[in-house]
């Protein structure tokens, strides 16, 4: 079945979706991202995504040229007609095509560009849940304003890139020896006394909206918490270490630069936060 895709009002097969040469998004990475995830057919925590998608524009003066239940419909018709159950939908929005290369914004009225499409994988019964992954260190070469969710992924592909040569899934990035978070999700650890650390929002790191569904159920749950930066000696210390994003919802992390996380499989409150985590996202798709 070709995948129908979405672009600038029109669902088409994806091999007809084109963007231009001059698009501000192509050109010059002018653009935000949002990526939600889809269990039953349906969208989890998608007024989050929104929500930042929205202050992402704002941010960065970028117009949404729908309006948030637009967007959601548009969303929806998509897992629809692509016949989604498990995956994702990942939305794209770029200042658009200006018809030549200029380094300042456009004057008004150049149209934004808006693209979306689907991708099925396994959410839930992903191997990774239940193997846990390895992680490597790794500087973190970001700009400053990693809160805004802007397509200039570069630096995160390097750093996968980085982690598979070196045998592992994953890396955390590190500035003035503490962890920021992973090339595409937040990072986690739990102390010797089972206390769950994540670090504080700032520019520093992206927002997350797992992260901060995952801060309400630990509150809930009675699960002690901590948002605080970490250092890679602590995380290298820790009984388990997790991460977590709206793609793979909790990952345990086994492996740190070689070293065994704990015993080096899963630990019991990643595993209990992630059932709890799934739990709610099965109750809200249902
Ligand atoms: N990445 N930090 C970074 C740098 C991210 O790119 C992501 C998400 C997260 C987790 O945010 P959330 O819980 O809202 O998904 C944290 C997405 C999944 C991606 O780029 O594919």
């Amino acid at each position: 079945m070709t995948r129908i895709v979405y672009i600038n009002g029109d669902l088409v097969p994806e091999h007809e979706a084109k963007v231009s040469i001059f698009d501000r998004g192509f050109l010059f990475a002018d653009a935000v991202y949002e990526v939600s995830a889809v269990l039953n057919g349906k969208l989890l925590e998608n007024a989050g995504h929104i929500a930042r998608l929205v202050r992402s524009c704002r941010e960065l003066k970028l117009t949404l040229p729908v309006t948030p239940a637009q967007l959601e419909a548009i969303q929806q018709e998509l897992i629809a007609v692509n016949q989604l159950k498990e995956g994702a939908v990942y939305l794209q929005l770029s200042r658009g095509n200006t018809g030549d290369r200029e380094f300042e914004f456009p004057a008004a009225g150049v149209t934004p560009t808006l693209v979306l499409f689907t991708q099925a994988r396994p959410v839930i019964d992903h191997p990774k849940a239940l193997t846990g992954i390895k992680v490597v260190t790794l500087e973190d070469i970001r700009w400053r304003r990693r809160d805004i969710k802007v397509v200039g992924l570069l630096a995160p592909c390097l750093a996968k890139e980085y982690a598979h040569a070196q045998g592992a899934d994953d890396a955390f990035l590190v500035e003035h020896g503490l962890i920021t978070e992973g090339s595409a999700c937040n990072a986690w650890i739990v102390t010797a006394q089972g206390t769950l650390v994540t670090r504080p929002l700032s520019n520093d790191i992206l927002h997350g909206i797992t992260r901060q569904s995952l801060l309400e159920l630990a509150k809930r749950h009675d699960i002690p918490f901590e948002e605080r930066a970490f250092s890679v000696e602590e995380a290298y210390d820790a009984r388990e270490a997790f991460i977590s994003s709206a793609t793979t919802f909790i990952w345990p992390v086994v492996q740190i630069d070689g070293r065994a996380v704990g015993d080096g499989t899963p630990g019991p409150i990643t595993r209990a936060l992630r059932g709890i985590y799934v739990q709610m996202a099965l109750r809200a798709t249902a």
